[in-house]
Formats: structure tokens, C-alpha cells, sequence
């Protein structure tokens, strides 16, 4: 298939130069999805997992690439070309996602020739991933980044990716975020959904912070909890391919195998800081002050340790 086909509205494919929208918002059990996904819910919810697959959940832009490519290498034992075979969301399908060619639905599979574990990526909240995934006792990693630097990666990830929905200014971003109003809805519903069900459903529930803090600490836990165990040097080995600097500059993690119609990455690149903290250089302190309280009402009750800084 042409590199220049892209996305349509309606999920059609349509040649570059042609018109590209940004996906309206449709409302599923109350989470405003992209329409392709509300569209095609029923053959989402019923999605028949198998109790081997791997399910890496986040809410968008909390660190998702970062957490696939860690898991592909420890499941590939740090081979760094065979990590290369595919881009990363074609190794790690993207469970509802409805748009092909570039990005496939979890619906279509792994690649062929892939063994097992089947490793799936999804931005849906705990109470929309399909049941079986929990009734299977399905391992899931689960990464949750603090709210104020999750909020600006998604920002300027609305601005360059001209599929999702339009973001307007900074200051009436925030707004939509602490509302629940983007994509994949509430950001605090989220981390305290799958917070609430770690135990219960044994799901390994990381933070970006503390994988940036200390990324060799955060490979070996991802490790343990597959069940593998790495010689030293392939742990080295992994830790320098997924740092920043060196997924910034690989093709297959990158997401420049999207076309730029679609991905604009002159607009901000995916691969855009990979910091902590980057929210100091976005909110004024009055934005900041308006966020924190309402935060703490949105967070009442809930002990995640999330940390704004390290
Ligand atoms: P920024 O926009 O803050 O730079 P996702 O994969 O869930 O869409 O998340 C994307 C965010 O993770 C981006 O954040 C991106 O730069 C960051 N990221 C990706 N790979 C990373 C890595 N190896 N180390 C640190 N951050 C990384």
C-alpha cells in the first residue's frame, strides 16, 4: 500500500493531498472516543483476547511508546534488529483503533510469524477494555504519567496529529483536560481506574516518572513481571536503546512511518521531550494554582504517588 494513502474522517483511506479531518468525538459509556472507534465498538467490546496476550494500557502520551519498545526487547532478549522488523504499531497493535493502513486495529492480529505473547496497546479506561482480557487474568502493564506533564505532551501531540480533535489555545486546553473532554476522556478517572484494580487483576502499574528517575530499575521490574531473566549486559543493552535520545532517532519508534499529512511533526515532534517538569515552562502560576485545586478534588481519596518533579 502507498506510503502517500492516508486517513480519512470516516476511516476511508484517501491519497495525500486530499482532505484530512480531525476525528469528531462520540461518547461511549460516558468516554468521549474518536467516531471510528464509537462506530465500531461492538466488534471492539467483543474482542477475543487469549490468556498468553499482553495488554500495555495508558492514557495517551504517558509514555506508551517508550513502555512497547522496552517490552518488544525484553521478549526478543535485547535482539535490536529484530526489534526493527516492524514499526512499533504494527508489532503492537492498537486495540481500538479503526484507522489502517499505517496504525492497525488490535482486531487485525500480530504480525505473522510473531510467537507469543500477542502484545496489545490501548488508551482505554479499565471499564472499557473488553472483560476477557480480565477474566483471562491477561498480564497488563499499565503507565500513568503525572497529570500536569501528561496534559502538555498531549497538547502539543493535538496539535501535530491532524486526526484528533482540534485543540484551540493553551489556556482553554486546560480546561478541556481537567473536564475530561479530550479524548479517551478523564485523565483522573483513569489512573484511579486501573489504581483501584492493580491487585486484583495483578496489572504492573508504572510511572513515567519513575522510569525516567531510574529507567534500569523500571526494565528490570518490566522483566521480572514477564518472567524472564536477562543477563546484565542485555539489560544495559536495553536501557540504552530506549532512552530518549536513541528512540528519537529510530524509524520504528519514532511514528515519522506515518505520513506527514496525518502526523505533522514539523508542527512537534512525537518524539518531542521526554521530560519531567516540562510543565513548569507551560503554566502560568495562576493556571497552575486554578489546576492544583481542582485536582486535589479530583483526586480526593486516591494515594497515587505521582510526582511532579524529580
Ligand atoms: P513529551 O511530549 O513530553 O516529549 P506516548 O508514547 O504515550 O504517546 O507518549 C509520548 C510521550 O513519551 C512524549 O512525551 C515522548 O517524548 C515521551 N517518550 C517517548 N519515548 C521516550 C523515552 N525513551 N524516554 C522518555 N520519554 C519518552
Amino acid at each position: 500500500m502507498s506510503d502517500k494513502r492516508v486517513v480519512s474522517h470516516s476511516g476511508s483511506i484517501q491519497e495525500a493531498g486530499g482532505s484530512i479531518s480531525r476525528f469528531p468525538l462520540i461518547s461511549v459509556q460516558g468516554v468521549p472516543l474518536r467516531n471510528h472507534i464509537a462506530t465500531n465498538w461492538d466488534s471492539i467490546s467483543a474482542f477475543e483476547d487469549h490468556p498468553s496476550d499482553l495488554l500495555i494500557a495508558t492514557y495517551p502520551k504517558a509514555g506508551t511508546t517508550w513502555t512497547q519498545e522496552i517490552v518488544d526487547l525484553l521478549l526478543n532478549d535485547g535482539d535490536q534488529e529484530v526489534c526493527r522488523r516492524a514499526p512499533v504499531a504494527v508489532r503492537m497493535p492498537f486495540l481500538e483503533h479503526f484507522s489502517p493502513p499505517h496504525c492497525p486495529s488490535g482486531l487485525s492480529g500480530t504480525p505473522q510469524g510473531d510467537a507469543p505473547p500477542r502484545v496489545i496497546k490501548t488508551h482505554l479506561p479499565f471499564q472499557l477494555v473488553p472483560q476477557g482480557f480480565w477474566k483471562n487474568k491477561c498480564k497488563t502493564i499499565y503507565v500513568a504519567r503525572n497529570a500536569k506533564d501528561n496534559l502538555v505532551s498531549y497538547f502539543h501531540f493535538d496539535r501535530m496529529n491532524q486526526t484528533q480533535p482540534e485543540p484551540g489555545p493553551w489556556d482553554s486546553y486546560i480546561p478541556k483536560f481537567m473536564e475530561g473532554k479530550l479524548a479517551w476522556g478523564s485523565w483522573y478517572d483513569h489512573v484511579k481506574g486501573y489504581w483501584k484494580e492493580r491487585e486484583k487483576n495483578n496489572i504492573l502499574y508504572l510511572f513515567y516518572e519513575d522510569m525516567k528517575e531510574n529507567p534500569r530499575r523500571e526494565v528490570e521490574r518490566i522483566m521480572r513481571y514477564l518472567g524472564k531473566s536477562l543477563p546484565d549486559d542485555v539489560i544495559c543493552r536495553i536501557v540504552e536503546l530506549t532512552s530518549f535520545k536513541a528512540m528519537k532517532e529510530n524509524p520504528m519508534v519514532n511514528y515519522t512511518f506515518i505520513p506527514v499529512p496525518v502526523f505533522d511533526q514539523s508542527i512537534s515532534p512525537f518524539m518531542r521531550k521526554g521530560e519531567v517538569g516540562d510543565w513548569n515552562n507551560h503554566f502560568t502560576q495562576e493556571q497552575s494554582r486554578v489546576f492544583d485545586e481542582d485536582y486535589e478534588i479530583q483526586m480526593k481519596g486516591s494515594n497515587i504517588p505521582f510526582r511532579i518533579n524529580i
